[in-house]
């Protein structure tokens, strides 16, 4: 027990528990809001200054005093002391410090309301730019490793079936299109931020002049928010940034099942490097792929946080409460889990290889061509249902007799539809039919290349 000398506290009996100390402080995660909240600061005292509230000379003092402090947090000199609470007090009470009187001038006509969502707002906004730059490094590497396989073929699968042949590297750029929503949800994300809560106050706004375009300006926010009630509760921006992150370790869960998948030896598909998978302390043999193990079994902290931000959110009455200073946690750690999930997957795509011979070997199993021969068919003016019902029979024979499709003897054939023709053969064989996909955007080799051409084009104008 202690008395606090805090100057929002004189309203209470001044009795502190330790307990309560350590209940209430947000210090340990939120300081690294230090930056926006010092940037915040000066551009809310400098308008403080052009209207008038402070003088230039006061605003200067201010200004350099919380550069002094920002730098003193940055070298890890600043004391920092759980008694303030937040990251706002802790700079106030150091400006205060440091400077005097005129520090305590700071604050007029700002609550930590309205402060803490307008630092946690400039932290995302930059949060998001890097982990945009994240998932383009991302991008880049899947259309490397697609681009040098986009003229090998593989099979398809739905239903983890073998379905139809596709390029390598259509399959391959199959996550670049997931990872570009990514990007897009998130640039969505930031503009829907990027307004200005400043001079909300605690709830109501203030009865001083504040000049809050002024204010919105100097931080760079598009806007100003235009209703102070709604301004001071809405962390929104929180949990959409959080869904963002999940569908994020949603597609890198996905990408890790795959990976896990193709590089078991019953598949063989691709071999991951060494650096990324560690060894048995029992097993001598093993080489497991635990990095996209774990990219995988994050997933389940993302979608924590997603769950843990909307349940603060739903059951708070409006306007402000201290329920909201718990989103900080799970914003920060759903950004820092998805942030080194990505980077590992990077790393992994650039140092995988496709082991394109055992692929190939395999492409005559599982009728790949079956769909293909059904669309020949149509193209001897069979219906496609009629032709379905053709190819399902010659694959049930096959698969009896131990043959592919393209050992079936011609008058075989005929007998089974007298639509097909010597030409058959031109369709057959797992990996022919990448050769002759004629839809924009299928998975054929000529399709892809364009893909990949599209893809190098978007990624280097980034
Ligand atoms: N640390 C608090 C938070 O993160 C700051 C706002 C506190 N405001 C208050 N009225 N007690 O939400």
């Amino acid at each position: 027990m202690g008395t606090s000398g805090k100057s929002w506290e004189k309203r209470l009996s001044g009795e502190v528990d330790e307990l309560a100390v350590d209940f209430v402080e947000s210090l340990s995660y939120d300081r690294r809001l230090y930056k926006y909240d010092i940037a915040g600061s000066i551009a809310h005292a400098e308008m403080l200054s052009e209207r008038g509230l402070i003088s230039r000379a006061e605003f200067r003092e201010i200004r350099d005093g919380l550069f002094a402090i920002s730098d003193e947090i940055a070298s890890g000199k600043f004391k920092f002391d759980k008694i303030d609470e937040d990251i706002h007090m802790a700079v106030e009470a150091g400006l205060i410090a440091k400077i005097g009187d005129v520090g305590k001038k700071l604050h007029t006509g700002r609550s930590r309301n309205d402060q803490v969502a307008t630092d946690l707002r400039l932290w995302m906004r930059d949060e998001i730019e890097v982990l945009q730059a994240r998932l383009t490094g991302l991008q880049k590497a899947f259309v490397k490793l697609g681009g040098k396989y986009a003229g090998e073929v593989m099979p398809s699968y739905t239903h983890l079936q073998r379905a139809q042949p596709v390029s390598i590297g259509a399959y391959v750029l199959s996550f670049v299109e997931q990872f570009e929503r990514d990007f897009v949800r998130l640039g969505n994300c930031r503009d829907l931020l990027n307004v200005s809560p400043l001079g909300s106050g605690a709830v109501a706004g203030s009865t001083l002049d504040l000049d809050r375009e002024s204010v919105a300006k100097k931080l760079g926010f598009a806007a100003v928010s235009r209703n102070s009630i709604d301004a001071v509760s809405d962390r929104d921006f929180c949990a959409e940034f959080i869904f963002d992150c999940s569908l994020i370790a949603t597609h890198l869960s996905r990408f890790a099942e795959d990976f896990i998948i193709y590089c078991s030896s019953e598949f063989s598909f691709i071999t991951i490097s060494d650096k990324y998978c560690t060894s048995s302390s029992m097993m001598p043999q093993k080489r497991n792929p635990d990095m996209l193990e774990l990219i995988r079994g994050k997933t389940g902290s993302v979608y924590g946080s997603l769950m843990a931000m909307l349940t603060i959110l739903k059951g708070q009455p409006s306007t402000y409460n201290r329920d909201l200073q718990e989103d900080k946690i799970h914003v920060f750690k759903a950004a820092d889990v998805v942030s080194a999930s990505v980077d590992m997957a990077a790393a992994i795509v650039s140092n995988t290889k496709f082991n394109v011979k055992r692929i190939a070997d395999g492409m005559d199993e599982g009728f790949l061509d079956a769909t293909a021969l059904a669309e020949y068919l149509v193209k001897k003016g069979v219906a496609f249902r009629q032709g379905h019902g053709v190819v399902g029979s010659l694959v049930a024979m096959c698969e009896k007799e131990g043959k592919k499709l393209g050992d079936v003897d011609l008058e075989v054939f005929k007998e089974t539809c007298d639509a097909i023709e010597e030409d058959v053969y031109d369709v057959l064989g797992g990996g022919a039919v990448a050769g002759q996909y004629a839809t924009e955007g299928s998975g054929g080799l000529e399709q892809t290349a364009e893909q990949v051409e599209f893809w190098k084009h978007v990624l280097r104008e980034r």
